[in-house]
């Protein structure tokens, strides 16, 4: 409960003379925010805040970030301790429940996975309609949130029937996004086994072939899992505020997603990882001069960006992109891709920018989209892909955030305010007397 945070400090706010007394609520890591929940009754006034740099939409026992320090925890576990001793599944359970799973609990949920990871032989046929070139978040999207229909008894007691629905949910993304795959391809839809685990069952749908068996590599599948986890939650970020925002109005956990889903794929958000590995193959494809492209991105008359680099909450180092770093090498080699020419014009453009004022005032470093796109390159997923692989990762945090949502006494519709600045009241003209404007 939101009251359980208020602290004894106290902000204090001038309006036309007359002083307003705001309680200060204070989180178990530090955090201070200035409670404005009775501010406009109180005062009349709204607080404005173009991309809510400065407000907190919730509180939250998911997921702690500082981006100053560069720290991200999920559920008080840090971020490189989870991606180096978990599997994505066991980390899912965190985010979902709230504590690491037993042996036991792990192996009912595995077993859940593979109960549900089937799709409904009517939605199967959904992949014929699409354009050949509809891009794979749009089919996501569409395919998820018509998982409602098929499964509508979830939907009515969320909370009771919580555990299923979410397993359901977490199974069946990853095979519609590997038969999203394989239809874009043009090849037949592998079915998943029973005897593989979350990651090997995905790489093994996306990649199998009646004449070229998928060989299992463990380190690949390590690599999988590892992404996975460093996506798997990042508190109130732009498709996690969608889900929240979009479930507040009480609709239903698929398409709540559906719409986390559909706003993850923009270029500024999941997209980044998709764009970086286009611009280092056009860097490559123009002879791999790098520092031209550094000097791009410094230039105010230049819309280009380096894809990659900065990020709207860490402004020290991204440390979910150095657990990616370290990863990389060893993937390249497990794949048969080592002297990537990618990855050196990645490293690079990385030490460059680094030492580079320009980047260096603005507080801009590589964040975890920089070398995910080369990771997933090695293990063969192609770049369309990319920002799909991000949902299937990001999937648990936003199931465990909008369980946290629905289940908030704090709780309400989300419903922001506006200050108009449009014209003030006009007599209405009739159609034959206007003019054009
Ligand atoms: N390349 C060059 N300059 C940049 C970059 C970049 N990648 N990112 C920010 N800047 C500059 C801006 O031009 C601005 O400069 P100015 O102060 O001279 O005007 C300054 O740094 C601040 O940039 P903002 O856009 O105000 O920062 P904001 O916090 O709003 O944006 C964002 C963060 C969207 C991530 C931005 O850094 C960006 O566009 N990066 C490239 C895209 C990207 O990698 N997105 C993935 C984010 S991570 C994720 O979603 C998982």
């Amino acid at each position: 409960m939101l009251n359980d945070f208020i602290s004894d400090q106290k902000a204090e706010l001038k309006i036309d003379g007359k002083v307003y007394q705001l309680p200060i609520i204070i989180g178990t890591e530090g955090e201070k925010a200035i409670d404005i929940r009775k501010l406009r009754t109180e005062t009349g006034c709204i607080t404005i805040d173009s991309g809510y740099m400065n407000t907190g939409s919730c509180t939250s026992d998911i997921t702690f970030l500082d981006g100053e320090k560069g720290i991200l925890n999920y559920r008080g576990y840090a971020i490189e301790d989870l991606a180096k001793n978990c599997t994505f599944i066991e980390v899912a359970y965190l985010l979902d429940h709230g504590s690491l799973p037993t042996q036991k609990q792990l192996d009912d949920l595995a077993r859940m996975l593979t109960g549900f990871s089937m799709i409904h032989e009517d939605m199967i046929h959904f992949f014929d309609h699409f354009p050949p070139n509809a891009p794979p978040m749009s089919i996501l999207s569409s395919m998820v949130n018509s998982l409602c229909n098929f499964y509508p008894e979830m939907t009515e007691n969320p909370l009771e029937n919580f555990d299923l629905m979410s397993a359901r949910l977490i199974s069946k993304i990853r095979t519609i996004a590997a038969f999203s795959y394989r239809k874009s391809m043009g090849q037949p839809l592998v079915y998943p086994r029973h005897d593989y685990s979350y990651c090997t069952n995905f790489l093994h749908m996306m990649f199998d072939s009646p004449v070229n068996p998928y060989e299992v590599n463990h380190d690949v599948v390590m690599a999988l899992n590892k992404l996975l986890i460093l996506h798997a939650d990042h508190e109130q970020n732009c498709s996690t505020s969608t889900v929240r925002l979009v479930g507040s109005s009480r609709v239903n956990l698929y398409t709540s997603i559906s719409a986390g889903i559909s706003a993850l794929g923009g270029p500024l958000h999941g997209g980044a990882n998709q764009a970086v590995i286009e611009m280092l193959e056009e860097i490559h494809a123009n002879g791999g001069g790098y520092r031209k492209y550094v000097e791009r991105a410094k230039d105010r008359n230049d819309p280009f960006r380096l894809s990659g680099f900065g990020h709207r909450v860490y402004k020290s180092f991204d440390p979910r992109a150095r657990v990616i770093k370290a990863a990389c090498d060893q993937v390249l080699e497990a794949s048969g891709m080592s002297g990537d020419p990618l990855l050196e014009i990645a490293k690079n453009l990385e030490e460059v920018a680094l030492q580079d004022e320009y980047f260096i005032e603005r507080n801009l470093y590589p964040n975890v989209d920089f070398y995910s796109g080369i990771i997933y390159r090695a293990i063969g997923i192609p770049s369309n892909m990319f920002t799909v692989m991000f949902a299937l990762g990001r999937l648990p945090g936003w199931i465990a955030q909008w369980k946290e949502m629905w289940d908030d006494p704090d709780g309400r519709i989300g419903r922001p305010r506006q200050i108009y600045t449009g014209p003030t009241k006009r007599e209405f003209v009739p159609i034959q007397d206007r003019i054009e404007e």
